[in-house]
Parts: C-alpha cells; structure tokens; sequence
C-alpha cells in the first residue's frame, strides 16, 4: 500500500487570472478535487497528503460531500515544488516507513488513469530506486536562437517527457531534495533530484493524455476527456 503526496501550493502564474489553475472548475469541481479522485479512487493508494498554499482553504480542494474514501492529510507548502514536496514527505505519518515508496503526483494533472497508476506501481516497486510516468517525444525538436529563428534541430531519439505520479522511497526522495537544495539546484522534478545522486530511475511509459493543466485550452481538454469519460 502506498501514501500520495500532491502538491498544490502553486500559484499558477504561468496559466494567468487570479485563480491558481488547480482551484479552476470543471463540470462543477475543481481540477484539485478531480485529481484526489483519480488518486484516492484507486485501490493501491493507502492515504494522501495534500499540500496548499499557507492559509489557503482545504474545503476548496474537496468534493462537495467532503469525502474521498482514503485518509488526507493537509500540509502548508513552500515557495518552490521541491519545498512544498519535501513538506509533504515531513507530514507522512510515522506508519510510513523510510524506505517505503511514495508517490507524489502533481494537482494539475486530473486526467490520470488507473491503468497508468497500476503499470507505474507494480514497474516502480520493483525497482530498486524507483520510477516515473514519462512519455516519449513525438514531435521534431527545434532549438531558438534569441531572435526566434532556428538554431538547429534536435535528436529526439531516447528522449521523454516527464510526467508524474512519481514513485520514489521516501527516506531517499527526501534525501534527494534535501541535497538539491542545499547545493542551491532548483529541480523541476522528483527524479531530477534522484538522478543528481547517480540514480537512475525507470522510465514507465504513461499515456499522453495525463497532461498538466498549464493554459486555458487545456482545461478546455479536459472537460472534454471528462465528458467522454462518463457518457
Ligand atoms: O508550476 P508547476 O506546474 O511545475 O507545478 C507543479 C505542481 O507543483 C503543481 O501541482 C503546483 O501546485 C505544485 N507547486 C507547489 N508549490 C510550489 C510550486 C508548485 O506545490 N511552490
């Protein structure tokens, strides 16, 4: 059985408007609300720790009926995702043991299926460090010069895209951001924080659709995956 930390202490500043993007409703719920969901609906997770921003509202994050089904715990994050992620690990409860894997998964990722939870566990346990959820690049890769022209083309061969959840051992994971922080690197994910220890995490391949909702299309994209869900 296995804890979910999910951040989502983010201000969303990169999606605009006042409202963080994880707090942004779709079909009657917040994105937030819709990822808990698709982590607590699933029969691998034992708990959750979520992670909001200081002084922000837990019931905003809930589903109208207040429940999940799984035990959530709440926590204040930090100014960066490694923060907020490093105090959520601190907030698992002294039943997780140091060298139990934990996942943490990102608020703004709502559209997570169970089949890509269930290959990210059962590859990632078996792994002596860990895994992620990660997507090859399908598209050309163009580098810009400052004036918006093409610099070249990059090799996308062996190249991904990383997802999340994640799935790390929390004694190591929280090592591992430690470490990060103290040498001043702002990592951007869990494993990056892994692999600057030398460790090399297992790429499982997830679908494309457990994208991240960055701009207003996407949002508008998940609606639709929603409505195409249930109907
Ligand atoms: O900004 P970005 O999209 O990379 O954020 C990924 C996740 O990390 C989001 O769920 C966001 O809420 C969370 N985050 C956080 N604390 C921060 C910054 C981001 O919990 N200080």
């Amino acid at each position: 059985m296995t804890w979910a930390i999910v951040p989502a202490a983010g201000r969303g500043t990169r999606f605009g408007g006042d409202v963080p993007k994880q707090y942004l409703e779709v079909a009657g719920r917040s994105v937030l609300a819709h990822t808990l969901d698709a982590l607590a609906s699933h029969s691998g997770i034992t708990g959750l720790v979520l992670v909001l921003e200081e002084g922000a509202a837990p019931e905003s994050a809930f589903r109208a009926d207040g429940t999940l089904g799984r035990p959530c715990l709440i926590t204040a994050g930090g100014a960066s995702r490694a923060d907020s992620v490093l105090a959520g690990l601190a907030a698992l409860p002294d039943s997780v043991r140091a060298d139990e894997f934990v996942l943490v998964h990102d608020a703004a990722r709502p559209n997570l299926a169970h089949a890509d939870l269930d290959a990210l566990l059962e590859r990632g346990r078996a792994d002596p460090v860990g895994a992620i959820l990660a997507a090859p690049v399908r598209d050309t890769l163009k580098r810009a010069g400052d004036d918006g022209g093409i610099d070249g083309t990059e090799p996308r061969e062996r190249l991904w895209r990383a997802l999340t959840p994640q799935l790390f051992r929390r004694l190591q994971l929280t090592r591992a951001l430690e470490a990060a922080a103290a040498a001043g690197v702002a990592v951007t994910d869990e494993a990056m924080a892994m692999e600057r220890l030398g460790a090399r995490p297992l790429l499982v391949e997830g679908a494309d659709d457990n994208f991240k909702i960055t701009t207003p299309a996407d949002l508008a994209r998940f609606a639709f995956e929603l409505a195409r869900r249930t109907h």
